[in-house]
């Protein structure tokens, strides 16, 4: 956990992720504190308040006072939490992939093999939601399958930590948004990965992943009945067009309602963003359009509500001709989230991301010093933001 405290309560074997004074202008880079001259020379360098990582150094004794971090006020925390929710999201894909070999294989999956994935998601999303959203939506993997159950599921838990659902429930709605395509695993590699245009007996073969799935969840141990909901259900539709059942309205159990918002919003940015046809914005447009007809409108509206106007992972183009990446939506003022800068306004890239309000007013005026111009896409910008967004490591040094 991280806690703002101010320097005089740190001391040695903390471990600091950010100070009120640039790492720039001091003698030494960061940022486990060996010894008190180590605190002394952050003294004499003027900055009195700093951002400690508990689980990675000693705490604060629990009597002592710290305050809620804004990582808007320290960019290094930003960058530690962009580095921890990349970690957590290739951790997560990486047990996805095992637990769908052994599906693959014909191995039966323990009930623990799932719990450790999406428990390191809950706990990276609850401390920070907005990066590991940010990392989900541009994190590009050639595995579509595992990249798309993590996206579903980090984008479960987002939306389930807006709805303010206990640990309990976000576990059921993380496991029943990382299996609903288990089926997958049992459909023909060569059918899943065609490019272009399935024909009528491929697409009728993709469909049966939803029975599959379901066989294979209910011969596994302790599988709650909402997970199997979420799995069963969500690619049925509203107005009975949806499969294998073809169930209508409220016959389609509610995580399946939800798991249809969630399978086809993550679905369509990574089909569309990519090639620039459609951004996260015009993909929420769509299917608000769309909700009522055949999804769940409350469902639809929850996750509009938490992903706002402009949701996180967002690339912009500003007034300024800086290129930035929607950080956090702004809920009460929806055009004014707060973004990411990777570009300078003469296009050249910053080595990493630079936090920016964009509620911010030039100096002395009401003016605004940045608004947003309009949405790009991936296509457009022609390069990876994940290079300037990953631009970084969890890797830290003693201070000394
Ligand atoms: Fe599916
Ligand atoms: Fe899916």
């Amino acid at each position: 956990m991280r806690k703002k405290i101010s320097i005089d309560q740190l001391i040695p074997g903390m471990y600091v992720v950010s100070t009120n004074r640039s790492w720039l202008q001091l003698p030494f880079f960061k940022k486990r504190i060996k010894d008190d001259r180590a605190v002394a020379k952050l003294r004499e360098h003027h900055v009195t308040e700093l951002v400690i990582d508990t689980e990675k150094g000693s705490d604060i004794p629990i009597e002592a006072e710290s305050f809620p971090v804004d990582p808007f006020e320290y960019p290094e925390v930003i960058n530690e939490n962009l580095a921890r929710s990349n970690h957590v999201h290739q951790q997560a894909i990486a047990r996805t992939g095992e637990i769908m070999d052994a599906v693959r294989k014909g191995e039966d999956i323990t009930p623990d093999a799932v719990n450790q994935p999406v428990n390191m998601m809950i706990d990276q999303i609850l401390d920070d939601p907005q990066s590991m959203l940010c990392v989900s939506v541009l994190k590009n993997s050639d595995e579509f399958t595992f990249n798309h159950c993590v996206n579903v599921a980090i984008l479960a838990l987002f939306l389930g930590k807006s709805l303010n659902l206990s640990r309990r429930q976000l576990m059921v709605l993380g496991k029943g948004a990382l299996l609903h395509d288990i089926g997958k695993c049992m459909v023909p590699q060569e059918i899943l990965s065609k490019p272009g245009k399935l024909d009528k007996s491929e697409a009728e073969i993709i469909r049966t992943h939803v029975d599959r799935g379901v066989k294979y969840l209910s011969k596994m141990r302790d599988v709650p009945k909402e997970v199997m909901d979420f799995a069963r259900d969500h690619h049925e539709r509203l107005d009975g067009s949806g499969y294998p059942r073809g169930l209508v309205g409220e016959q389609i159990a509610w995580h399946g309602r939800v798991g249809a918002v969630l399978d086809v919003y993550d679905s369509l940015i990574h089909e569309n963003y990519y090639k620039g046809s459609m951004d996260p914005s015009s993909v929420l447009e769509k299917m608000t359009e769309m909700g009522g007809k055949f999804y769940d409108e409350k469902a639809v509206k929850a996750l509009v509500d938490c992903l706002g106007t402009y949701p996180p992972g967002t690339i912009l183009m500003l007034d300024s001709s800086e290129i930035a990446i929607v950080f956090e939506p702004n809920y009460n003022n929806p055009h004014r989230p707060r973004v990411l800068l990777i570009t300078r306004e003469d296009g050249s890239f910053f080595e990493h991301p630079v936090p920016a309000d964009l509620t911010e007013t030039k100096e002395g005026t009401s003016v605004y010093k940045r608004t947003i111009l309009t949405v790009m896409s991936l296509e457009e910008i022609a390069f990876d933001p994940f290079k300037i967004l990953g631009n970084f490591s969890l890797q830290g040094t003693d201070i000394s």
